[in-house]
Order: structure tokens, then sequence, then C-alpha cells
């Protein structure tokens, strides 16, 4: 890390991105040692009029779970490092007051270096970026002569649809420039995400496999066996695909199709996770299930005749050389049966397979992000003992058992550390973004026109039985008789 004063400012510091993801990241950064309280100050700020205590104590709860009882010393160390500052999104006075703060804190730390660094988390509705970016450019900047940065971290949703969209972006890209602005994807700090590029360009196993000659379909999966719970209002607006699809399982999906950067540079990559979007053809409305779940109009927050999805399955087909013909299908559903998120890459048969008739399956990679992290292929073996036949099986490396006593760590924490470091490989560049808007403002627009209706599902079930059918028709071939199991320690 360059060295030099850290201002970190969380914008919103006191709503629930802040308490549950951002103040427990930087904590656990903190703890690690990649904060030093030599030289990082964090200030909360928000509308509310709070003293540094009342934020300290909001917080505290959140930073205490899943914390050692050890730790608790690094808890209070930690909230000492915190001010609050308390100020309106769209008027002067409170961003001058912040800055009056930062800066103070800047000559109290830089007795020795001069340089400052100022980190900007809007943990805030997007609705408010505008102003408050126009507010920290025209009074909370880096003024240091001797050098330092002043970067914002922006988190979704980036608007609704393909023009809200390019708005925000203009509005913001007026006042930062592209390599300041951070807009995060959580899904791009998981530890399985991160490892697609690594398992796909290191290993010369999956080189001369991973094209249409042999892959027969990809699905990127998401469940959670729960409902909007309390964030109904939220997600009325936006429902599943913009909530995941457009954003977290097209980001994975774009690690898993894209073509061998020249280098790891971030924007080398970036690079080519744009070329995987734009070579996506436009969405047959036949390849698209909707689905809402009984009961998610009883929220008081959600209007009855809600026509928003909590679940769709949305085959995307990419149009170049190495994917022609080969369905991508991304799936996402609340209060589903259960809570996982994975990708699962299917192969084609065996050319004159003289196994067939006794095969329970296809092989298959399986890549599993959460919980239980872990890559799986799916293969046929010989059933060991003394008859000649076969069964699945599986080569597992699976994380919990292979690296033991290794925390895995959270998204937020590696990918706050990438902004303070200065690394947007795991962030979404401005055209990613918009290609990303390009592919599902068309299908967007027209569930939001209700030309096209979620049917029920009950909860706790595998969501609508039109979705497995659609597999199908995708040629996806499920696996009979077999279930991988997770080691056990
Ligand atoms: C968020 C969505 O981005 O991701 C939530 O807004 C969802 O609806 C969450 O629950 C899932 O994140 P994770 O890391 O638990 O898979």
């Amino acid at each position: 890390l360059e060295a030099g004063c850290l201002s970190i400012i969380v914008l919103g510091a006191s709503g629930d991105l802040a308490k549950k993801k951002t103040f427990p990241a930087l904590f656990n950064l903190y703890r690690q040692g990649f904060l030093q309280s030599s030289e990082v100050h964090i200030f909360g700020y928000a509308r509310t009029k709070i003293s540094d205590d009342d934020l300290r104590n909001r917080i505290i709860g959140y930073l205490i779970q899943g914390t050692a009882s050890e730790h608790s010393e690094d808890v209070s160390k930690f909230l000492q490092l915190i001010n609050y500052v308390s100020g309106s999104y769209d008027t002067e006075e409170g961003f001058r007051l912040l800055d009056k703060e930062i800066s103070a804190y800047e000559q109290l730390k830089n007795s020795v270096e001069g340089s400052s660094r100022r980190l900007f988390y809007l943990a805030l509705p997007p609705s408010v970026y505008p102003s408050v970016c126009k507010m920290i450019k025209d009074y909370c900047m880096n003024k240091s002569d001797l050098g330092g940065w002043t970067r914002i971290v922006v988190e979704k949703p980036f608007g609704k649809d393909l023009d809200s969209a390019e708005k925000l972006s203009t509005q913001i890209g007026e006042l930062f420039d592209e390599p300041q602005i951070y807009r995060i994807d959580h899904y791009l700090g998981k530890e399985l995400v991160q490892n697609l590029l690594v398992l796909r360009f290191a290993n010369r196993f999956f080189l001369p496999l991973w094209n249409r000659d042999n892959i027969d379909s990809v699905q990127i999966v998401f469940r959670e066996d729960f409902g909007t719970e309390g964030r109904g209002g939220y997600f009325d607006e936006y429902g599943i695909i913009r909530d995941i699809i457009q954003n977290h399982l097209l980001q994975v999906l774009c690690l898993v199709a894209m073509e061998k950067p020249i280098s790891l540079q971030p924007e080398r990559i970036r690079d080519e996770k744009v070329k995987v979007l734009q070579s996506v053809i436009p969405i047959k409305r036949e390849e698209v299930v909707l689905g809402q779940y009984e009961g998610y109009t009883d929220d008081p927050t959600v209007p009855d005749n809600s026509n928003t999805p909590t679940f769709a399955t949305v085959i995307l087909r990419i149009h170049n050389e190495r994917w022609e013909g080969v369905p991508f299908i991304l799936k996402a559903g609340k209060a589903l049966n259960s809570r996982k998120a994975e990708i699962r890459v299917q192969f084609k048969e065996v050319p004159g397979d003289i196994f067939k008739c006794q095969k329970q399956g296809r092989n298959e990679i399986v890549i599993r992000l959460q919980p239980l992290e872990a890559i799986y292929m799916k293969l046929t073996v010989k059933q060991p003992g003394l008859e000649m036949s076969t069964v699945q099986s599986e080569l597992d490396l699976s994380y919990r058992q292979r690296y033991q006593g290794v925390t895995i760590p959270e998204a937020y924490e590696r990918l706050i550390l990438d902004t303070i470091r200065g690394d947007q490989q795991h962030f979404v560049r401005r055209d990613e973004l918009k290609a990303a808007w390009e592919i599902f403002t068309p299908l967007l627009h027209g569930i939001d026109k209700g030309e096209f209706k979620p049917t029920t599902y009950k909860p706790g079930s595998r969501g609508p039985v039109e979705a497995d059918e659609l597999l199908e028709r995708a040629g996806y071939v499920q696996t009979h008789g077999y279930i991988w199991i997770p080691p056990t320690l």
C-alpha cells in the first residue's frame, strides 16, 4: 500500500449497507493489519444528527458478530478511528464541514509524509449519487501538493435500464475520471469467482475443452431460501433480473466465457469481458421464464398487483467462434428450496459411447461459489468391485477440507482493499455496465409494461416447473441418482 494519510469516508453511515457490509469489512482489514491506525481515519457521514458514540454504538453489534471474543480490544480500538459528521447530501454546509474535519486529521497525521488519500464510499441510494459526487468534487477533493488521490466507490443499482444508467454514468463521468470510479459488484470479490481466471487460463486441462465442440451448456445459478424480507419496497422496484442477473450472474458469465486476456492488467481483463457482453445476441422471449413466489405481495410495501419477478431463468447466447450454439442459462430466485450459487458446465456426450446404456449422466464441472466453496468434476468411473459397471463420481476440491484453517475473506473486504490499492480489475467499467444494460433492457421494459407476467410458485420449491422444462429444451441433462455430498472434516 502507498504511504500517506488515508481517510475513508462512509456516506450513508447509518444505513443498512454501511452497517452490515462496509464497517465490518473495514474492521476486518484493520484487524489483519491492512489499515494502520497511524495513517487511517474513518468518517461516517449521514443526515441524522447523532454523536460519534451513537454511530459507534450502532455498528458495534455488526463488528462483534462473527468475531472471536479475543478481538474485542481490536473492536474498541477500531471504533476510536471513526468520527461522525452530519449533513445533507445536496447542500454545501455538510460537505464543507466534512472537508474541514478530514483536513484537520490530515494535518495531524501528516507531520512526516504529506500526501493525502481520500476514499469516498457511497453507501447510498443512487438517486443521490449525482449531487453527492458534485459536493465531493466541489468541496472535498484531495488538496495535497505532495500527491495522493480521491476515489469514489459506488454500488448498484446503477440505473434501471440503459438510458437511466447512461445518464447516471454521464453525470458521474463529468465529475470524476474512470480511474477514480469503483463500481462494486460484490460477486467479483468472491473467492471462487476470482479463481475463474486462474482455473481457466493456468490449466492445460481446460484450455482445449472450453468451447462449443465440447461444452453443451453452461448454467449460472443463484438460489436463496428466503424471500425479500424487509426489502420489499426496494426489491419491487427492481426485481430479480436487476437485483441479481444483470449484474452478479452476468459478471460471472463474462469470466466463464471470455477469451484469454493478453495480460493480467485490469484493463486488459476488462477489455475481454466487454467483448463477451457485446457478443450476446437479443434474448428470445421463449427462452425466458419468470416467477413470483406466493405471498410476495403480502408485504405491505409491495403493491397487490405487482408484476415483479422474484425468479427468472434467462438463456443468453453468445455469437462468437467459441460459443455459437451453447446456451448460457442464468437462473436466480428468492424463496426457493435451498441457498447456493454455482456455475455448472455440462459437457457433450462421449462420441460412440460404449458405456452409454449404463451411465448416470454427463461430465460436468461445477464451481460452487457458496456456501461450501468447491470445484468438482463429475465423471464416470468403474464401480469398485467385481462387476464391470459404471458409476458417477467426482474429483473434488472442497475448500473447507483442502484449505483447512484458511479463512476465505469476505467479498467486501477484498474489494475495499483493492480500492485502496488502486486495482480496478474486480470492478465494473463504464462500457461493461452499458453493454450489460443493453442485453437486458428490452426484456425489462417488456416486464415493466406488463407484457410479460411471472407465474407463481410455492415458497420453498424449485421455482416454476416451466423453468425446468426450458432447461430440458436447452439440452440440459439431469444426472440420475447422484448427488454431490460435501466432504465432512
Ligand atoms: C445483493 C442483492 O446484491 O446480493 C440481494 O441485492 C442478495 O438481494 C445478495 O440477497 C446476495 O449476496 P450473497 O453474497 O449473499 O450471495
